[in-house]
């Protein structure tokens, strides 16, 4: 079975949602304006409760299905936020704001949950509760957290999630995830060195900290390859160095070092925080120097559980006939994970097409991909909960 004939007679409207959305991004947890539209799309609709303001700017609503015999609550997340990017898509709907664009697709997954929820308000056709949950800060502000630190799950009694991420490369109409680890993730480090400065031909005066950062950074990819289970695919990145000299013929008092830690296994990860606290710490000691670290925890790991991965490929299979159960995880973080930590539930990726990466100035939304999203969501409902006299 294809994508649902509602869906293809809805296009038209969503996608000019979606374009609305497109011509005003907003930025992080300033999504004010977008949270207000799908708060009055919400109202139009005739959802059962909706309540904004979780998570700071979230939008949380509630679809009551005809019965109502097991108590179960599935959520369905979109993303709202836009990027500080200078559009240059080119398209006729194109940002009215400069220097913000929606070049990550978030409003196409808006206007495709919006949609889905208009559906599954119509029709009903499903035996528990439908929780759909519209979430800011996605790009770097850990909106997901705010959302779920809210109280989201326990207060709308929320059982699974899922959610979906527009992926250009993969064409339009096909899906593609995988049990476990989807994208990974995605925290920063910071160490400062200090050590004593003083004159180049004098170093046995000085704490030469060119030289102790210098054996950190080393030693740090002793960490990856030597604590770290060579299965696990880790990357450590020492992404800037800085000395505070500015000549040849003095030794740095200080340096400064800032790198990226990346992963798709969470243990690994738990492990990264304070191996490379000792490394810095205890090299820096060996050289008479003294290290600090400021460690920056980003987003975990995007973890789909196997149980609902499969529903989310069954529903997918219903929908498409191009679906990739096993699809390579990728390095990128997504806040999702939070939720996921939280929930059981599963991630997928919806084709896009051939359009630059997402981020990227010239990136298009493929609003092709909008029926197959809307419909992947309906068939997952009415998949996991039936109703009961079905
Ligand atoms: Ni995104």
């Amino acid at each position: 079975m294809p994508i649902r004939n509602r869906f293809a007679e809805m296009q038209g409207e969503i996608t000019e949602w979606r374009r609305y959305l497109h011509q005003h991004p907003e930025l992080l947890y300033d999504v004010h304006e977008t949270a207000a539209f799908v708060v009055e799309r919400l109202k139009e609709i005739g959802v059962d409760e909706i309540t904004p303001g979780i998570g700071k700017t979230g939008v949380v609503a509630v679809i009551k299905g005809k019965s109502d015999t097991k108590g179960r609550v599935i959520g369905l997340r979109a993303d709202m936020d836009a990027l500080p990017i200078e559009e240059a898509s080119g398209v006729e709907y194109a940002s009215t704001v400069p220097g913000k664009m929606h070049a990550c697709g978030h409003d196409g997954h808006t206007a495709i949950l919006l949609g889905a929820a208009k559906y599954l308000s119509e029709t009903r056709n499903f035996d528990g509760t439908v929780v759909v949950i519209f979430q800011p800060a996605e790009e770097g502000g850990a909106g997901g957290k705010a959302m779920c630190d809210d109280g989201m799950m326990d207060r709308w009694g929320i059982q699974e999630v899922y959610g979906l991420h527009n992926s250009p490369g993969l064409p339009v109409g096909a899906f593609a995830t995988r049990v476990g680890p989807l994208l990974a993730s995605t925290d920063e480090f910071e160490i400062v060195v200090t050590g004593k400065g003083g004159h180049a031909a004098a170093p046995h005066e000085a704490v030469d900290t060119t030289l102790v950062g210098a054996q950190i950074v080393v030693a740090l990819q002793s960490m990856v390859s030597r604590n770290i289970n060579p299965i696990q695919p880790v990357v450590l990145t020492v992404g800037t160095f800085e000395t505070d000299s500015s000549a040849s013929n003095v030794i740095a008092h200080q340096v400064r070092m800032m790198g990226t830690v990346r992963t798709l296994d969470p243990e690994a990860r738990s492990m990264a925080e304070p191996r490379i606290r000792e490394i810095a710490e205890f090299t820096a000691k060996a050289y008479g120097a003294e290290a600090t670290v400021h460690w920056e925890p980003g987003y975990p790991v995007t973890v789909n559980s196997e149980a609902e991965t499969g529903y989310a490929l069954e529903a997918a299979r219903a929908v498409s006939s191009n679906v990739d159960g096993e699809t390579d995880p990728i390095m990128p973080g997504e806040d999702f994970s939070y939720m996921l930590e939280e929930r059981p539930g599963a991630y997928i990726f919806l084709g896009n097409g051939e359009t630059p990466m997402c981020h990227h100035p010239a990136y298009i939304f493929d609003d092709d991909a909008i029926p197959f999203g809307c419909s992947w969501f309906a068939e997952l409902v009415e998949r996991r909960m039936p109703l009961a006299d079905n």
